[in-house]
C-alpha cells in the first residue's frame, strides 16, 4: 500500500504515484514537482498550501491530466490515464475539471452566460434542444446560486462581478458532472468577504453532490476554513513535506515548514496557542530551484536541522504515529515520533 493509499478510505478517485515534473528554464532545469503522491477519495476536500513558486499549480494540472509528468502515474479509479485512448480518457476529462483563478480570463467575454453553459452541455449529448438546454442552465446556475437564474442567462462575464464570474467558471465546471474538481486559487481573486460564500458553494458540491474537491491556495487561512473536515498537504520547493487531517495539522504541524506557516496566520482566536508559537527560522531566504540544497531542502531554514542527517538524506513522506493519520517528510520528527511543533515549543 502507499503512502496515499494509507489515508484515502475507499479507492481513490484519482491518484499521483510519485509524480515528479521537470521544466527547462534559463539557466537549467528545475524539478517544479518532486515525488509526490496523492489520492483523492471520493467526496473529499483537500487542500494543498504552500508558498508561491513550490509547485501548486503544477501539481494540480497533473492531477487534472493537461500536463504530463515527467515521471509517475496519474491513476483514475486505479488506471493510468496516460495509458487511455479515446473514450475512456474523454470519461477521465469530463470526471476531472479544473477551475482557474482568474475566470476573467477563461470566460469568452463575447458569449452570454447561456452561451457558456449551453455550448458544454450540447457537445456532450447532456442537453436536447433549447428548451432542455435552458432548463439545465437555469438549474445550474441555481446550484451555484446566481438567483434568480433568468436574470443572468443573457449577461456577459463584463456585465458579472468577480465572484459572479467565479460562480460561472464552477457552473461550467458542472455542465458535465464531474466527479472531481481542482479549484486552482479559485478565491484568491475575490475579495475577502466573497471568499468565504464560494468556499462554502465548493464545500456544497461536495456534500450534496459527492464532487471531490482539491484547492489550491497559497493562503493557510482559506486551506483551514475549506479543510475543517478534510486533508491539507503542504509542499515546499516541490515536495509535500506535511499531509495529513487539517486540524491535526493546524492545531499541532508535524512539519517544521507547516509549522512556520501556521505561526504566521493573523489570529484572532486567543484560544489557538500552541501551534501559534513564534518559528525561529534561521533564515527568511528560500532557496532557488536551479540551486536546491542536498538532503531536505528545507535544512537551511529549520530550527530542528541536524547535521549529517538533514542535510545529507532527503527525508521521505512517512505515517506519524499519533491518534490522527498524517504523513510528514522529517527525519528529526519520524525519529522522535512527534510532531515538529512540540519540538519546537
Ligand atoms: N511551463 C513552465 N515552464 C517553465 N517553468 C515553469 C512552468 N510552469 C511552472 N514553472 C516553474 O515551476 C515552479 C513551480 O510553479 P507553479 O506554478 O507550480 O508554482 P505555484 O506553487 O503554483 O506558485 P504560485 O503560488 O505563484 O501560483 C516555478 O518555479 C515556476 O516558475
Ligand atoms: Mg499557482
Amino acid at each position: 500500500m502507499s503512502v496515499a493509499d494509507s489515508t484515502v478510505a475507499g479507492r481513490a478517485v484519482i491518484e499521483l504515484d510519485h509524480v515528479s515534473r521537470a521544466f527547462k528554464v534559463p539557466g537549467g532545469t528545475i524539478t517544479a514537482v518532486d515525488g509526490v503522491s496523492l489520492a483523492i477519495g471520493a467526496g473529499e476536500a483537500l487542500c494543498i498550501v504552500g508558498e508561491s513558486g513550490c509547485g501548486k499549480t503544477t501539481t494540480g494540472r497533473m492531477l487534472a491530466g493537461i500536463l504530463h509528468p515527467t515521471s509517475g502515474r496519474l491513476l483514475y479509479e486505479g488506471e493510468d490515464v496516460w495509458r487511455k485512448k479515446g473514450n475512456e480518457l474523454s470519461t477521465f476529462r469530463r470526471a476531472v475539471q479544473l477551475v482557474h483563478q482568474d475566470p476573467y480570463a477563461s470566460l469568452n467575454p463575447t458569449r452570454t452566460i447561456f452561451q457558456t453553459l449551453s455550448a458544454p452541455l450540447y457537445r456532450h449529448k447532456k442537453a436536447k434542444g433549447n428548451r432542455d438546454a435552458t432548463n439545465r442552465v437555469r438549474h445550474l446556475l441555481d446550484v451555484v446560486g446566481l438567483t434568480p437564474p433568468d436574470d443572468f442567462l443573457g449577461k456577459y462575464p463584463h456585465q458579472l462581478s468577480g465572484g459572479q464570474r467565479q460562480r460561472v467558471a464552477i457552473a461550467r465546471a458542472l455542465t458535465v458532472d464531474p466527479r472531481v474538481i481542482v479549484a486552482d486559487e479559485a478565491v484568491s481573486m475575490v475579495d475577502v468577504s466573497i471568499r468565504i460564500s464560494l468556499l462554502n458553494l465548493l464545500l456544497g458540491l461536495r456534500s450534496e453532490m459527492g464532487v471531490s474537491i482539491v484547492l489550491i491556495t497559497h493562503d493557510l487561512a482559506v486551506a483551514r476554513y475549506f479543510a475543517r473536515e478534510g486533508r491539507i498537504g503542504v509542499m515546499y520547493l516541490g515536495r509535500m513535506v506535511e499531509l495529513g487531517h487539517s486540524e491535526a495539522l493546524v492545531s499541532d504541524p508535524a512539519h517544521p515548514y507547516s509549522a512556520a506557516l501556521i505561526a504566521a496566520i493573523p489570529e484572532a482566536d486567543p484560544r489557538i496557542t500552541r501551534s501559534k508559537e513564534r518559528v525561529a527560522l534561521k533564515t527568511a531566504e528560500v532557496p532557488s530551484l536551479l540551486a536546491l540544497p542536498p538532503g531536505c531542502t528545507f535544512h537551511p531554514r529549520c530550527p530542528l536541522a541536524e547535521p549529517g542527517l538533514c542535510d545529507v538524506q532527503i527525508p521521505e513522506l512517512l505515517p506519524l504515529p499519533a491518534d490522527t493519520p498524517r504523513e510528514v517528510a522529517c527525519h528529526v520528527a519520524i525519529r522522535e515520533r512527534r510532531p515538529a511543533a512540540e519540538l519546537l515549543a
